[in-house]
Parts: structure tokens; sequence; C-alpha cells
């Protein structure tokens, strides 16, 4: 099998990664009967427990930042290992190829080149750093970190058993395993779990390594209240339940079922952006002019790009499954999977590259200007700030950051 897509030839988010092929040597992968990629045909292994999908590869040494174990760890030749890999990393290739034999179709793919680059981008980020406005960032940082964080409540919304959705036999997929340990992996990368540190916490680490512990946590607090993201709106899943319900696309499903369909395109499409913001801070936080830490910052947003690549990966596997299936309604009335994932897929699209745009940008725009009020130079360094900026350039329309804080999960 080829190398799955590759969306730069720099932020690679293939599997294969996994598996060998970029530098790694496998030897080192410690898991041989669970990491034989390229034996997918018609005898891979299709089928795993939830401890399998969770289960670690052995690390020669783990990742340790500033005092905090974080997850993931390093192979004997020095290779960053990402967490919860030796068994979901193959898991994923075997479904993928089993899913492309058996239905000759492929996997359900959107390009990094879909969506805009970060905001601010790279010039924009450096004129302010060049000009000691660095708040802006520290705030980006910061609501990084918190968004991942998020992405842990997808845990909630997978039921242990997906059959009864599906007319087809759901045996030997993503999908059958998203409740069976995909998403509880899924959650543990991006939050952490026990007493070791996840994405969440891993991107506080970077914002501290490259300013030096820039924040104190009633800062934090407020910082992310501003951008729409802290207090009593995230809390509160009534009101979120009742939005979701004026906008049910596919009334007849059942509903915590449109709901983790819905979550799963709306994280994906956020996981495939994220390469932008990716590589944004990796060339950022790698110029030691502007950043401290001699590039550890940007080596430890390096890892968790890795990271990601796992959950690109299942969210659209599962999707791919689910729409060359035929979906069961709560009326018994059957549908087919392209219509529901089809008219679905677009909505979030639409949303992803519309709402949520308009939201990342209003939210770091107003830290910019807060941070530009109080510089001598504000006013000027402002107007430089969007000259420099991709179109759109300039203010994002009238968006009111608090109508829907539940859009704002994932990476
Ligand atoms: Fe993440
Ligand atoms: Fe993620």
């Amino acid at each position: 099998m080829g190398p799955l897509k590759s969306y730069t030839p720099k932020y690679t988010l293939g599997l294969d990664l996994y598996l060998g092929v970029q530098g790694t040597s496998r030897a080192a992968w410690s898991n041989p009967a669970m990491t034989e990629g390229e034996n997918h045909m018609g005898t891979a292994q299709l089928e795993y427990t939830t401890d399998e999908i969770l289960a670690d590869h052995r690390f020669a040494e783990p990742l340790v930042v500033g005092g905090v174990v974080c997850h993931g760890g390093f192979a004997d030749d020095g290779t960053y290992v990402s967490p919860r890999t030796a068994g979901r990393a193959p898991a994923l290739l075997a479904w993928q190829a089993n899913h492309r034999e058996v239905f000759g179709k492929d996997i359900l793919h959107a390009p990094i080149e879909t969506w805009p680059g970060n905001y601010p981008n790279l010039e924009q980020a450096r004129l302010l750093l060049r000009n000691g406005v660095r708040d802006p960032i520290i705030s980006a940082l910061t609501r990084i970190g918190t968004v991942e964080g998020f992405g842990a409540m997808i845990r909630y919304l997978a039921p242990a058993d997906m059959q009864p959705f599906f007319e087809e036999d759901l045996r030997g997929t993503a999908t059958q395993h998203l409740g069976l340990g995909l998403v509880e992996a899924h959650a543990r990368d991006e939050a952490g779990f026990e007493d070791v540190a996840g994405h969440m916490q891993m991107w506080y680490a970077v914002r501290d390594i490259a300013f030096e512990n820039p924040v104190t946590q009633d800062e934090t607090v407020n910082m992310l209240e501003r951008m729409g993201i802290g207090g009593v709106n995230m809390a509160d899943p009534a009101s979120a339940r009742e939005r979701f319900l004026a906008r049910r696309a596919q009334p007849d499903l059942d509903m915590g079922l449109e709901m983790l369909i819905s979550t799963m395109l709306r994280v994906l499409f956020v996981e495939i952006k994220a390469h932008h913001v990716f590589a944004w801070s990796e060339d950022l936080l790698a110029d030691s002019e502007l950043a401290a830490g001699e590039g550890e910052a940007a080596r430890l947003v390096s890892f968790i790009r890795q990271d990601e690549a796992p959950h690109v990966e299942y969210l659209r596997t599962s999707l791919t499954e689910m729409r060359d299936r035929t979906f069961i309604g709560t009326s018994g009335k059957k549908y087919p999977g392209s219509e529901i994932i089809g008219t679905m897929w677009d909505q979030s699209m639409k949303e992803s590259l519309s709402t949520m745009e308009d939201l990342n940008r209003a939210a770091i725009l107003s830290e910019v200007e807060l941070a530009l009020s109080k510089h001598p130079k504000g006013k000027d360094l402002l107007a430089e700030f969007h000259a420099l900026g991709d179109a759109p350039v300039g203010v994002p329309g009238d968006v009111d950051l608090d109508v829907r804080p539940e859009l704002v999960t994932g990476y």
C-alpha cells in the first residue's frame, strides 16, 4: 500500500509514520505482532479489544517537559513515539485497507488547502513579537491548549454498540471500535489521563517555554473569557442541546447518533485545519530571536502534530464506513449512508469555513486590539498588522463570541 495522503511535504499526516517509513526503525516499536502494516489484505487483525486500542508502545524514555510527565515517549533511537498507537495505528491502516477492498471506495478526505492559513499569519505574529507585543500570541497558545482539552468531551458521545444504527455488519471496522477505545484514546490524547499530561498541558508548556511562564491562573481565566471560551457558557449543556435540537439535519436518526456524527465531522475539520496552526507555531517558535527555549517549544509542537494523525484517520475512516452503509432510523426507515453523511459533511464544512473561522479571527483580533490599545505605537502597528493579513484582510464581520460556545471543540 502506498503512503496515505500527505498534506504538504513538511506536514505529513500519514499513519505510515507509525510503521517505520519515515526513519523510525520498526524494531523499535516493540510489538511486531501488531505492526505488520503491509500485511493487511485479508489477514490483518480487524477486531481489537479496548486494551489493545489503548496500548502504548514500549518507550525507551518518557517525554518529560518542565518536570511534567507527558504522554508518548522516545524509541531507542530517539524518535518520538505517539501515545496509544501500538494497536491503534495498525488497526486504522487495516480498517482502511479492508474498506477499500470490500467496498471498492476510497476514504473520505478534506485537504488542508480547503482552509485559510492561521490567523494571525506568520508575518503578523512576527510583527507583534518584534515590537514586544506578546500578549496576543500568549492568548492564542492558551486558547489552543484549552480547546485541545475540550476535545475530551467526545468520550461521552460514542455508544458501546453502534450496530443497531446500521443494516450492514460493522464487525472489523473503525465504527465498531468508536466506543471500544477509539474515542477514549482520542480523549486521553487531548486532555491527558490520570497523572500523565496530554495536549492541553503540552500547549501550555509550549507557551511557558517560549514566553517564560507569562501568565498567572487568574490572567488565564480572564483571557479565556475574553475569547468566549471561559465561564458559564461552556458549562451549559442544556442550552447546547436545545440549539442542537433546533438545527437537526436528520430528525429520524437517533439523536445521540446524530450528535456523535456532527461532533466527529466538526472535530475532523478542526484537526485537519490544525495543521496550519502547527506549521505556524513551529515556524514562529523555532526563531530564537522571538521565542525562548532554543527551539524546544517548536519541537514539542511537532510531537503534538504527530499525535494528531490517528485522530484524523479514525474520524475519516469511520465516517467513510458509515457513508458506504445503510442507516436505520428510529422509525425503522432505511437511509443510504451517502445521503446522511453527504448532507452532514456539507453542512459541517460550511460551518467550519464560515462561523468557526469568524469566531477564531474575532477572538484573536480582539486580543490584538486590546494589547495594541496600550502600546505607544498601537495605532500604526494595528494598521501594519492588517496590511500584512491574508485575504480577507481586516475586521471580520460582527461575531458574537457567545452565540454557540460548543462549536469550539477539538484539535
Ligand atoms: Fe490534540
Ligand atoms: Fe486531536
